[in-house]
């Protein structure tokens, strides 16, 4: 859906993309990271037609991008970073002035504007003036913008950064939903957690370039950490110890009275001999975790 090759963008003599490659699939949310003035916003108004660019290839669909051209924006619907409203319309009034633009008749303005007004759960308060919304309002209604013309694409620029925990996951449910209609989804943000829990692949901007571009999947698995932190029902004693500390695949054990963290050489072949070990000294555990990177983590040692 969308292929970007080796892009170059200079704002004069600050260079911004320094050969940016990454490729998003139809039907996937793909999460795009990077500090603040990395560049994710230039790249997405690229994607958008709003900017142009010295060197590389942008495609949506398969179409070049082009400034100004419009043939690629039929399939996209755009949510800037920090979205405008006209303050005295309501939400119907500012769907009805997209629409009109759009050239739609009054009735598929009402009949859209109902169903997605309804989709970013706005309907009750769509007769309120927009100046008065909070800033979690305000995204839904860029969201709803975005979604007017049934677009393919969403580019979503930190849709949910600016949101206290309750919006966050309302924009969460959203990207969840139209996910689930078959859109395809590139976003940013700033808040890794969110990633963590809507998107199927992330990529890294850092210096210009992408750094990391993996599926959410196999980057937890990659960066899994092979320490075990295991609880136990009845209090350690020497022998028990001795033994595990005796083994040659465990690395590290570091005991407490009734837990330990285990850390084993080759996790993905000595996780089911632990589990067999323990069992065999019968230790009676209540939780057994594997610690894992989260993507936080995993951005500042991929970007460090
Ligand atoms: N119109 C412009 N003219 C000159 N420099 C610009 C312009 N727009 C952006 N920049 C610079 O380009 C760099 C990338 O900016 P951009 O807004 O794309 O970053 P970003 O990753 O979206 O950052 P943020 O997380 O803060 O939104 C920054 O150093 C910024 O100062
Ligand atoms: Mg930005």
């Amino acid at each position: 859906m969308i292929k970007i090759e080796s892009l170059i963008k200079s704002y004069g003599p600050h260079k911004v993309l320094k050969g940016v490659n990454l490729e998003v699939k139809e039907g996937e949310v793909y999460g795009f990271i990077g500090h603040n003035g990395a560049g994710k916003s230039t790249t997405m108004n690229i994607l958008a037609g709003l900017m142009d660019f010295q060197k590389g290839s942008c495609f949506v669909n398969g179409i070049s991008v082009q400034k100004e051209n419009s043939e690629t924006n039929r399939d996209i619907g755009y949510l800037p970073e920090d979205p405008k409203f006209y303050p005295y319309m309501n939400s119907w009034e500012y769907l009805r002035f997209i629409g009109s633009m759009s050239g739609d008749t009054k009735k598929q303005i009402k009949e859209k504007s109902e169903k997605i007004l309804d989709m970013v759960k706005l309907l009750k308060s769509a007769k309120r003036a927009i100046g008065g919304y909070s800033r979690g309002m305000k995204q839904r209604l860029g969201i709803a913008v975005a979604m007017y013309n049934d677009p393919k694409l969403l580019l979503l620029d930190e849709p949910s950064s600016a949101l206290d925990p309750a919006g966050r996951i309302d924009v969460v449910e959203i990207i969840s939903k139209l996910k689930n209609q078959g859109k395809t989804i590139f976003l940013s943000t700033h808040i890794l957690n969110d990633i963590e829990r809507v998107c199927d692949r992330v990529g890294i901007l850092n210096n210009g370039q992408i750094v990391l571009e993996e599926s959410i999947d196999k980057l937890m698995k990659s960066y899994i950490q092979p320490v075990y932190d295991i609880e136990f029902d009845t209090d350690l004693n020497e022998e028990k110890i001795k033994i595990l500390n005796n083994v040659d695949y465990i690395e590290k054990v570091n005991f407490e009275k009734r837990s330990a963290n285990i850390w084993i050489k080759d996790f993905r072949q000595n996780s089911v001999n632990l589990i067999k070990l323990l069992s065999d000294i019968n230790i009676p555990i209540i939780s057994m975790n594997l610690r894992k990177n989260s993507l936080e983590e995993i951005f500042l040692k991929v970007v460090k």
